[in-house]
């Protein structure tokens, strides 16, 4: 297994720039069910408690509708809705690619950047799902403006059972709220691997025990997420190797979380005064906690896996 130098505990600048754009994509994006998402408060996270007078099922629909535009307007201005770098991403698609996949599956791809790039690199049909409408809208233009050699459906939906699979190459960057724990994603996903196939899954780590309010604040157990010392284990569990493994630096980390705190913040300012309240607390308060507690014991961690036995 190669493990990048570029670990969670390092303070080494987080390297910069986009992945390349270019154009002649083939885009498509149908409308499926949504289902319901667990939780998912640190990465993509939700306002709670918006008060919204109306009947159960329209205040579900708004505070959904609203947790979408919330998460879309917090990764404004990053290419990506994790807080691996740029560059990280890059060799990720690069490893995913080394057996030249003909079919992949990016689970929760939020703003689409890593199906682009898988498209952009190879001639790879992808299936790239999402329940937000603003990232699926964002990955469309993305892709539309950069030339593609593979193709790429945008879905609304959850990942229901019925994606058609099994495909070369599994993503799960960040979602595995999608389909349950961390590991349960890990025993989906195989599933869901062509033998031969290639598993991209990156998620948050601690990096050293949590302390107990934060689990609280966060509503999990400290068994929800592995140490990062775990994380191969982990996966040799579920029967998968890890062949590459990497992590975001804390200065990635801390651009991530900026820009998130500043697009909610800016978004905020744009609501309704009660909405605009509820949006605006949830912003400071997660902020305020990652800087407590999170920047000590949380990392993002991502990792490139294979079937142990191919
Ligand atoms: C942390 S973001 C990561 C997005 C993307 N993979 C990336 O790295 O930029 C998690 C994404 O999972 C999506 N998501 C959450 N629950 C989902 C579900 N049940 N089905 C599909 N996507 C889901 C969210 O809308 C969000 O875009």
């Amino acid at each position: 297994m190669t493990r990048s130098p570029e670990d969670p505990v390092s303070d080494r600048t987080a390297e910069t720039g986009e992945l390349s754009a270019k154009h002649g994509s083939q885009v498509t994006c149908r409308t499926g069910s949504e289902a319901s998402a667990p939780l998912r408060e640190t990465l993509c996270g939700r306002p709670r408690n918006v008060g919204i007078a109306e009947s159960p099922v329209r205040t579900q629909n708004l505070m959904t509708a609203l947790r979408h535009r919330v998460s879309a307007a917090a990764h404004e201005q990053v290419p990506h809705a994790n807080p691996l770098s740029a560059a990280q991403m890059a060799e990720l698609v690069e490893r995913a690619i080394r057996w030249s996949p003909s079919t992949a599956l990016d689970i929760g791809c939020g703003p689409g950047d890593f199906s682009v790039g898988l498209a952009s690199r190879t001639p790879v049909g992808v299936l790239a799902i999402d329940l937000n409408p603003a990232f699926l809208e964002r990955g469309k233009s993305t892709a539309k403006g950069t030339p593609l050699v593979g193709s790429i459906a945008f879905l609304e939906r959850s990942v229901q059972g019925d994606e058609g699979g099994p495909f070369d190459v599994v993503v799960c960057i960040g979602s595995s709220g999608a389909v349950g724990s961390p590991r349960d994603a890990l025993s989906r996903c195989k599933e869901l691997m062509a033998p031969g196939g290639v598993f991209v899954f990156a998620e948050l780590v601690w990096t050293s025990e949590p302390a107990e309010g934060f689990l609280a604040f966060l509503g999990i157990e400290r068994t929800y997420f592995w140490l990062a010392s775990e994380g191969e284990a982990v996966f040799a569990q579920s029967g998968l190797s890890v062949e590459y493994e990497c992590g975001a630096s804390r200065s990635s980390w801390e651009s991530y979380e900026q820009a998130v705190l500043s697009g909610r913040l800016k978004l905020a300012a744009s609501l309704q005064p009660e909405e605009g309240e509820a949006v605006r607390n949830h912003a400071t308060t997660w902020y305020s906690n990652f800087e407590k507690h999170g920047r000590r014991c949380l990392g993002f961690n991502a990792y490139v896996a294979r079937h142990a036995e191919d």
